[in-house]
């Protein structure tokens, strides 16, 4: 009896939140298979879409989000007050959770299946966007971030000019969103688990040029060995969700952060854009990758 006085309380509870506290379940967008997750006309961009902003009338927005152990694509979504929002996402991996804090935004995101969910957001403010499904170490990293903006704000940081920011910057901002989930904030990893980059990167610069762009656009699977500790974790590959740019950028930014900087050689030059989109063409496996970090010549 108790035990289905209990269902009966949950039934009750979970119909008094649809009906009266604007409680509603995401619905099905269709389906996808994780391989041709770049192909599909929601997801080959990750992003945010504003429309109908500052034309009189009200903005309706889409955000299409990828996610994957450990992060969102993308990681920060910024978004006008009042935009009527629609939310389509799925995950190329395992289960994650897509959750807004402060909303009714709570989202399961099951590898294969496109969840969508509308919002709109009164208040403009920070919500921060966590996963809420345990998937893995570094599951308390993954972490994103909702800014919505007042109509002139938005305007403000979306405008074209507002994108000339530092390239340093770039770099710190993608590494943060990016790979301190598992690198660490200071590039120290995490023993066993994620080498470090502190105290290592330059090595890997010294040794072959091209391997840290490399191990950023194709990821890297394999057991590798730094200074005496093993590890077997497996590097992603980012050439769909980093642009040349932010790969020329981040590279930078982990070569010239943490003490690597002093270990590099004098005649240093940073990556370029460029020169990413040159050996992005390598289209290399995580497998080859691998196999050539084994041939490098490693302290
Ligand atoms: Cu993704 Cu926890």
């Amino acid at each position: 009896m108790v035990s289905g006085l209990m269902l009966v309380t949950f039934v009750v509870l979970v119909a008094y939140a649809l009906a009266t506290e604007s409680g509603h379940i995401a619905k099905s967008a269709g389906r996808v298979t994780p391989q041709e997750l770049t192909k599909s006309q929601l997801f080959k961009k990750p992003g945010v879409e504003v429309k109908n902003q500052g034309a009189g009338g009200t903005p309706t927005a889409e955000v299409h989000v990828l996610a994957r152990t450990w992060n969102f694509n993308p990681a920060e979504i910024i978004l006008p007050v009042g935009a009527q929002t629609t939310f389509y996402a799925t995950s190329e991996d395992i289960l994650h959770g897509f959750q807004i804090q402060h909303t009714n935004v709570n989202i399961e995101l099951i590898p294969g299946e496109i969840a969508t969910f509308k919002y709109t957001f009164d208040k403009p403010g920070e919500y921060q966007v966590i996963c809420n499904e345990y998937c893995g170490i570094s599951h308390q990293n993954m972490l994103g971030v909702v800014k919505v903006l007042g109509s002139s704000e938005f305007a403000a940081a979306t405008a074209p000019s507002a994108s000339a920011v530092s390239p340093a910057a770039i770099g710190e901002g993608v590494y943060n969103a990016n790979c301190a989930a598992c690198h660490q904030a200071e590039g120290q990893g995490l023993e066993g688990n994620f080498p470090p980059l502190a105290a290592h990167a330059a090595d890997l610069y010294k040794a072959e040029r091209n391997f840290i762009p490399h191990v950023l656009l194709f990821g890297m699977e394999g057991e590798i060995n730094v200074k005496g500790v093993t590890y077997n974790g497996q590097m992603p590959n980012w050439d769909s969700a980093l642009s040349d740019e932010e790969i020329a950028y981040v590279s930078n930014h982990i070569l010239e952060s943490w003490g690597n900087k002093e270990a590099l050689p004098k005649d240093f030059k940073p990556y370029t854009p460029k020169e990413i989109a040159a050996v992005r063409k390598d289209a290399l496996t995580p497998q080859d990758v691998h196999q050539a970090r084994v041939g490098l010549n490693l302290p």
